[in-house]
């Protein structure tokens, strides 16, 4: 018989864009009605690059509207070819700084203060492997010579393989891993390396963006790639790998910034993340592994406590509204959310109180 309800610890997300300002405002409630914490990334306009920059950040996060749910934010700092390792010392002795993120330049959304090349940032590795502060990496290389659909299995084997072995005490996560490649590299590799896998590449494989007509609004990074290596990723998040965990990159852009001559990168998921997870571990019958994957694993790495709240999910079938507005502003006053009009059959029916042991 199938299950008409799940409860199960309250989850938290890896891996988050909040931006900032009118879009924050509009956004945070989305992810704080179903998870308790988020690591928040750090690619703003200007980036977070100084613990006041993080402070700030974190201040502004918790000034804005949550819907009342209970939320912390956890936060990050940018890496450049100029950071102080004396700054990452600053700030992770402060309790300011939980992780710093490596963009190589010019990967993603707001990368171009990224790191040129490894090697600029070797002191900031070691103090942070001496620190423990773990390193999250969007693991692509950008050389020109290199296919987009190739750039992170390029990356694993030109950097990350190098990286771990010169740094044996670093503490890596590989952030929304899209491959094969990737998923055996992390799966094979020490207790101190972990990756996060998003709803969307567990839903979706490159044919669903460009083999019936463009869809910007499913063009991420890490681009989609072919269905085999989604069922990689389905694969291992279904047999519970305790190194493989929720991250949902959520990444908001206004609909004119998606639709455009040169579209941005990034999927609104926050609205329904829980829900395409519950989807998607249905499907593969693994429902009894999503709480450890959402809610156990990540903490577990990170040596954080598990949440003492609950989260309740039914089974209801809802629509995904086509988009969430967001205020005027330079950003297009309108989001849209991945999956939008689609009816799913799993529903956030709210958070419960705390729970001794395992709800499952
Ligand atoms: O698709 C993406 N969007 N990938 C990233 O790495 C960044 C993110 C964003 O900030 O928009
Ligand atoms: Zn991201």
């Amino acid at each position: 018989m199938s299950e008409e309800r799940l409860v199960i610890r309250r989850p938290d997300d890896w891996h988050l864009h909040l931006r900032d300002g009118a879009m924050l405002e509009a956004v945070l409630a989305a992810t704080a009605r179903v998870f308790a914490r988020a690591v928040v990334m750090p690619n703003l306009a200007p980036p977070v690059v100084t613990v006041r920059d993080a402070a700030a950040y974190r201040n502004r996060i918790g000034a804005a509207p949550k819907g009342g749910g209970r939320f912390t934010p956890l936060m990050t700092l940018y890496l450049t070819d100029d950071t102080d390792p004396e700054e990452i010392a600053k700030g992770y002795n402060a309790g300011v700084v939980f992780a710093c993120k490596l963009y190589p330049q010019n990967a993603t959304t707001n990368s171009q203060s990224g790191v040129s090349d490894i090697d600029r940032i070797r002191g900031v590795i070691a103090r942070m492997e001496a620190l423990d502060v773990p390193l999250l990496i969007h693991g692509e290389v950008t050389d020109d010579d290199v296919d987009v659909f190739d750039r992170e299995a390029v990356f694993i084997e030109r950097v990350l393989a190098p990286l771990l072995q010169d740094f044996p005490g670093l503490r890596v996560v590989l952030e929304h891993i899209t491959t094969k490649e990737a998923v055996d590299f992390v799966t094979e590799g020490p207790a101190r390396l972990a990756a996060t896998v998003t709803p969307h590449h567990l839903m979706a494989e490159r044919n669903d963006m460009l083999g019936y007509g463009i869809r910007p609004h499913l063009f991420c990074l890490p681009v989609l790639k072919r269905a085999r290596h989604r069922d990689a990723l389905r694969r291992i998040v279904a047999a519970g790998h305790p190194r493989v965990f929720l991250g949902t990159d959520s990444a908001p852009h206004g609909i004119g910034d998606k639709q455009a001559l040169c579209g941005c990168a990034g999927i609104f998921n926050a609205p329904v993340a829980m829900e395409a997870y519950a989807t998607v571990f249905e499907e593969m019958g693994a429902l009894d592994r999503l709480e450890n994957f959402a809610s156990h694993f990540g903490a577990e790495f990170y040596g954080l406590p598990v949440n003492e709240e609950t989260l309740i999910l039914e089974r209801a079938p809802w629509t995904v509204p086509e988009s969430l507005d967001v205020g005027g502003g330079a950003n297009g006053g309108a989001v849209r959310p991945f999956l939008a009009g689609e009816t799913l059959n799993w529903r956030v029916a709210g958070i419960g109180p705390p729970s001794k042991g395992p709800v499952l």
